[in-house]
């Protein structure tokens, strides 16, 4: 029996699928979702997702057998498309039986999806178009994430809401759909269920949570941070093909600026071609971020969080920030019928 029957019901199919007791999900954090973050989010009812990031094959091996050791409830496995080994990491997974495969960062490439399903592990994807979701689940793809940019992270152009309006009354009565992006509290959870979402996706709320390892001069700024502080990175050349990120404001969005202009430069002088000018754009993410979050270094490195961040002002256990969450989620759902 649980203490949140509406909810329950609204995430009903999402849990399902992901087979645990709520469909919510917090979304992979490069250094910061790994084994306790993800075993504590998997043990508290959600759905625990180990980001691979830059990991080699035998990190992530190492990773998801730590993580299975600490969870016997399931989680899963977030690869970024771009990476050089997908096809080995997707090998890792094979290996432990991974139920579930998380591909971020880009279009699947080809080969993915399929490599994935056929040691029967889920694929849940994101895709910024309706027509490209389409294709995805024509190519397999189990669900959907589709992420607003009030999200912490690597950011599309379009907010939650707006995607939300366009992707669910579509699709999610025929496809499980995930929302992610500026979720702090309960009652936007309610909001999107109630428009059909399958589930919920966090991070920002979760990177600050007691079981989370980020250093603790990066939690401290998430306490002080208010919405506006979290900015999207600009793009300084319009040929290189940056995705923007959304993170605190700190010398390292400067440091950013400068190390575009540099990438530009090698890209003029033939030193780079676009695919490796980006895998270097990548890289100097994958460090700024390491840096604030296992170094606690919040001046220089990048101190990635979403808008929703300013509702964080303390930390907390995991298993209290869901309970607050269902709870005002559930107590949103009870007020609507009330007034129905
Ligand atoms: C510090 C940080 C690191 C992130 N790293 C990744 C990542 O490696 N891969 C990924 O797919 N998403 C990444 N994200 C996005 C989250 O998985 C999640 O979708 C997002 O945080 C949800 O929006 P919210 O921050 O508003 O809750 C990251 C987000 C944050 C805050």
């Amino acid at each position: 029996m649980t203490a949140y029957p509406k909810t329950a019901a609204l995430m009903a199919r999402g849990a399902e699928f992901l087979g645990s007791e709520y469909a919510v999900l917090c979304g992979a954090m490069s250094w910061v979702s790994e084994r306790n973050l993800v075993s504590a989010i998997s043990n508290a009812g959600g759905f625990g997702v180990i980001a691979c990031g830059a990991m080699t094959p035998d990190l992530l091996d190492a990773e998801i057998a730590a993580t299975r050791a600490l969870t016997d409830r399931p989680f899963g496995v977030n690869l970024i498309t771009m990476h050089p080994m997908l096809f080995d990491l997707i090998a890792v997974c094979a290996k432990h039986g991974v139920s579930h495969v998380v591909l971020a960062g880009g279009i699947p490439p080809k080969g993915s999806i399929e490599a994935i399903k056929a040691f029967g592990a889920k694929v849940l994807v994101f895709a910024p178009t309706i027509a490209l979701a389409r294709k995805l689940f024509r190519s397999g793809a189990d669900a959907l994430v589709i992420e607003g940019s009030e999200a912490g992270g690597h950011i599309g152009p379009v907010s939650t809401g707006v995607l939300a309006q366009e992707f669910l009354p579509v699709l999610a009565q025929d496809h499980i759909v995930f929302v992610a992006g500026g979720i702090g509290r309960g009652e936007a959870m309610a909001g999107y269920l109630e428009m059909g979402a399958a589930g919920v996706q966090l991070g920002t709320r979760f990177a600050a949570a007691t079981e989370s390892i980020a250093h603790p001069d990066f939690k401290k700024a998430f306490f002080r941070a208010n919405a506006r502080d979290a900015i999207a990175s600009v793009q300084v050349d319009p040929r290189l093909p940056v995705i923007p990120v959304r993170a605190l404001k700190n010398k390292g969005s400067e440091e950013f600026t400068a190390k575009q202009i540099e990438v530009a430069r090698a890209l003029d002088s033939g030193s780079l071609d676009m695919g490796a000018a980006q895998l270097e754009i990548e890289h100097f993410w994958a460090g700024a971020l390491r840096r604030a979050v296992i170094d606690g270094d919040v001046e220089r490195g990048s101190v990635m969080a979403g808008q929703s961040v300013g509702l964080i002002t303390a930390e907390l256990p995991v298993a209290t920030i869901l309970a607050n969450l269902l709870g005002e989620c559930e107590a949103a759902l009870d007020k609507r019928q009330k007034v129905a």
